[in-house]
């Protein structure tokens, strides 16, 4: 059986088997002979990887890689499944407590819920900036650049949520302050992939270093100023008798997270929830746009249920076509396209090949997630493969955006909600023949 037919067959048990102990069972037992080892798996050495990454250029457009080397795919993906164990890095124990604690006002649906209110004020303003742009374009219809807005608005929702207070990013004139923020966020990502690649040597010599601090200087001193500020609000209303509410109010309140951890925890949530709701939005919107059919029933969906008003979470159970648009959006654009583990507590088998525990397993979500034996016509955007009437059946684990496991996204709820929410106005809004832009 090849790789990926097991890396299947796998998958299939464990969706099928009651948890992970059987999952297990079923690759190592029905492994025949003699294992092979991490040398044996095909795939490109070091030296050709270097030179597609710094002489062809692949560097920063990774994920088109991803699908040269179809048996090293096979092995990552299950690894990464495989090696999701309670602690899954050296600071396990530690970080299980701090995740704990994020987990129950992110991840449990009905909490996350709660960021509804915030959540449509914030779209309230994107789509006012929205009509502005369209007013102000020479055509009266242009949009212009809408990812940078939408970038704007996702740094928002999260700022929102988190501080409970406004930062002012779809203003008209965002404050100089949240502009060095945003744009450190920008700088700190674009080197990001620089620093990581580049051997520490280097540092002293090229620019990258020393901006790349720089920029995370710039983002922990906008978040520390917030949070710092929020915390004398809330002893104020702590002295006038008043009940807070909030996220950060709950992370400091729980009296579990020192007030590093805080600050961490926080400056961590802000930056994971801007880019990857806003290009998943950015993406769906383009789609929508070269396809009027599908913007048209969309439009029907959503002022179907709504009528005039604004969309709340239960409107959202009866939308099943945004949704699925969002799930397809992220199908194509994964916005993480590959996340790691290292299997630090034991050694794992995967299709004949033994993984010594510590090594470092990744999975290509880019890859998995076009693949055509689960997506017929894997590149073209076509929702409906997520709905119950025009579904054809796909593994469980052939498109997992968010992740998968006590690791998965943290922000997974919140970030459903809020693309499910701008989706859903934006389209409500918008005549079905106009073009977004
Ligand atoms: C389209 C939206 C998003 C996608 C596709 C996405 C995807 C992911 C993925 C793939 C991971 C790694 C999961 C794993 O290793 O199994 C991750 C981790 C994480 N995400 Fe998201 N994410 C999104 C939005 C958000 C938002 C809005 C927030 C914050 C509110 C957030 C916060 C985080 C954090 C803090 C982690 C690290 C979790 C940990 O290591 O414990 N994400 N996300």
């Amino acid at each position: 059986m090849s790789l990926q037919r097991q890396l299947c067959a796998f998958l299939r048990a464990r969706a099928q088997g009651p948890g992970w102990a059987r999952a297990k069972a079923t690759v190592a037992t029905t492994v025949p002979g003699r294992l092979k080892s991490l040398e044996e798996l095909p795939g490109p050495s070091v030296l050709r990887c270097l030179y597609w990454y710094l002489l062809r250029g692949y560097l920063l457009h990774m994920h088109d890689l991803q699908g040269s080397s179809p048996s090293r795919r096979g092995g990552a993906a299950e690894g990464a499944a495989q090696s999701d164990a309670r602690a899954p890095c050296r600071d396990g124990e530690r970080w299980h407590r701090l995740r704990q604690v994020l987990n129950r006002r992110m991840l449990k649906p009905t909490e996350a819920m709660l960021y509804a209110g915030t959540l449509n004020a914030v779209t309230s303003d994107l789509l006012g900036r929205l009509e502005a742009k369209r007013r102000g374009s020479p055509s009266g219809q242009g949009l212009g650049d809408v990812a940078s807005l939408l970038y704007r608005f996702a740094l928002e929702g999260i700022a929102s949520i988190l501080f409970e207070t406004r930062i002012g990013c779809l203003e008209p004139q965002v404050p100089p302050e949240t502009q060095r923020f945003i744009d450190a966020i920008g700088c700190m990502f674009r080197d990001s992939v620089f620093v990581t690649a580049l051997p520490a040597w280097t540092r002293p010599l090229l620019p990258f270093w020393d901006r790349y601090l720089r920029s995370w200087d710039t983002i922990f001193a906008f978040g520390k100023q917030l949070i710092d500020r929020r915390m004398e609000e809330l002893a104020a209303q702590q002295e006038r008798g008043q009940e807070a509410s909030g996220y950060l109010s709950y992370l400091l309140a729980c009296g579990h997270l020192t007030p590093t951890q805080v600050y961490g925890s926080v400056a961590e949530l802000l930056l994971a929830g801007v880019d990857t709701t806003s290009n998943t939005l950015s993406w769906a919107l383009y789609h929508l746009a070269r396809d009027p059919q599908a913007q048209a029933n969309l439009h029907r969906e959503v002022t179907g249920v709504v009528g005039g008003q604004v969309p709340d979470v239960p409107h959202l159970a009866q939308m099943p076509l945004l949704k699925a648009i969002i799930k397809e959006t992220l199908r194509l654009y994964p916005v993480v396209q590959v996340n790691s583990r290292v299997a630090v507590e034991k050694d794992i088998i995967v299709g004949g090949y033994l993984f010594p525990k510590g090594t470092l397993i990744s999975f290509a979500h880019f890859t998995l997630s076009r693949d055509e034996r689960s997506f017929p016509e894997p590149e073209r955007f076509l929702p409906q493969r997520w709905l119950r009437a025009g579904a054809a059946p796909h593994h469980p684990f052939s498109s997992i955006p968010f992740g998968y496991g006590i690791r998965g996204c943290v922000g997974r709820r919140i970030a459903e909600l809020e693309m499910h929410l701008a989706l859903a106005r934006v389209s409500g809004g918008v005549r079905p023949h106009i073009h977004l832009w």
